[in-house]
């Protein structure tokens, strides 16, 4: 079974999720700040008949990145072509999409950041002069030449802004951090799924999937839609909080949406590392995980949360960790 908080896409039903997915700003709940600043630049667009400056979307998977590149192509009524960092392998691959894009288009590179310097250098002049510089023959025979581009919007997006050269973070006009959501937002999304799916939720069980949701859309929707099979198979017309904790505690997330693995993470801080300090890629396998997961998923929400705190030295665990997994927190300071 595929992991609640796992960082991936769903794809294991496309239409669903395309469904799920909102496609007008009005329907992005939540990122006030980020959705204001995006009305007023797609609007200065419109009205100068300009493309939108380029814009960097960042923050932890799962809160909205590709959604909302969906959504800016749309309320700029132009196509949106999507890539990927870790699709973009040598410099022709990216030559070949920058120079497919017709006028006003939006490009979509999602994970940015995995683009290798010596490709991405390609988007400077792309993304500054809309021009394309490529490297004809090699040795004494290569020389240069320059294509024009179309006039177009690159969006990139990212849950890693520090892991960005600064030569390509300097050329986005328009930067986004998106943040965890309130656990208000995230039961408005659930109902929103909930409409969307046509299974009703009452408030109370939509709010507390929502607290277990550990402020991501992507996780709310995913226990939504795994409650909802507990509810068809029970019979029932909809969801009422006793189905809601039944399952969210058979998918065993607990009350602060931590899932097993921020529980390994966890416990194995305490035990095996007295509470830290210790390295993450020292943690990640000690539990047998990725230390990208742990850096992209895990931590960034037990550090917002308070369960961890990083240090030069490593990562420490916090007395709320202690108390959380009901390990006494004297005890361990003394061992
Ligand atoms: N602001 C939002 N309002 C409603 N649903 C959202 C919102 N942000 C994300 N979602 C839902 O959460 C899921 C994950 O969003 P996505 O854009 O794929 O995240 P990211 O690209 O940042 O990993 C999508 O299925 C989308 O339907
Ligand atoms: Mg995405």
């Amino acid at each position: 079974m595929k992991r609640l908080i796992d960082s991936e896409e769903d794809n294991e039903d496309i239409q669903l999720e395309s469904s799920i997915r909102p496609s007008s700003i009005s329907e992005y709940i939540g990122q006030s700040e980020v959705k204001e600043n995006i009305k007023v630049f797609i609007e200065a667009a419109l009205i100068r008949d300009e493309p939108l400056d380029h814009v960097l979307l960042y923050g932890p998977p799962g809160l909205g990145k590709t959604t909302l590149a969906m959504i800016i192509a749309n309320e700029l009524h132009k196509n949106i072509k999507t890539a990927s960092g870790p699709s973009i392998e040598k410099p022709g691959d990216l030559a070949a999409i920058l120079s497919s894009l017709e006028p006003g288009d939006v490009l979509f590179i999602d994970e940015i950041h995995r683009i290798p310097r010596y490709i991405e250098e390609i988007l400077y002049p792309a993304m500054e002069d809309f021009t394309l510089d490529i490297v004809i023959g090699s040795d004494s025979q290569a020389r240069s030449i320059k294509i024009d581009l179309p006039p177009f919007t690159l969006v990139g997006a990212t849950t890693r802004a520090g892991d960005l050269t600064s030569p390509l973070r300097d050329r986005f006009g328009i930067v986004c951090k998106l943040k965890y959501y309130t656990n208000e937002e995230l039961q408005l999304i659930v109902e929103r799924t909930s409409r969307v799916l046509e299974m009703p939720i009452d408030a109370d069980a939509a709010l507390s999937l929502a607290k277990r949701s550990r402020g991501t859309p992507r996780i709310a929707n995913r226990l939504f839609k795994r409650i909802r099979d507990f509810a068809l198979v029970a019979g029932d017309k909809k969801i009422d909080l006793e189905t809601a904790e039944k399952a969210l505690n058979r998918l065993k997330v607990d009350t602060f949406g931590l899932d097993e693995i921020d529980h390994q993470y966890l416990e194995s801080l305490i035990q095996k590392f007295n509470g830290g300090p210790v390295g993450v890629e020292t943690l990640a396998s000690s539990i047998g995980e990725e230390v990208t997961t742990l850096l992209d998923v895990c931590e960034p929400f037990l550090l917002q949360n308070g369960f961890i705190k990083r240090t030069s030295r490593g990562r420490v665990a916090t007395m709320k960790s202690y108390k959380h997994l009901g390990i006494n927190y004297q005890e361990n300071l003394f061992m």
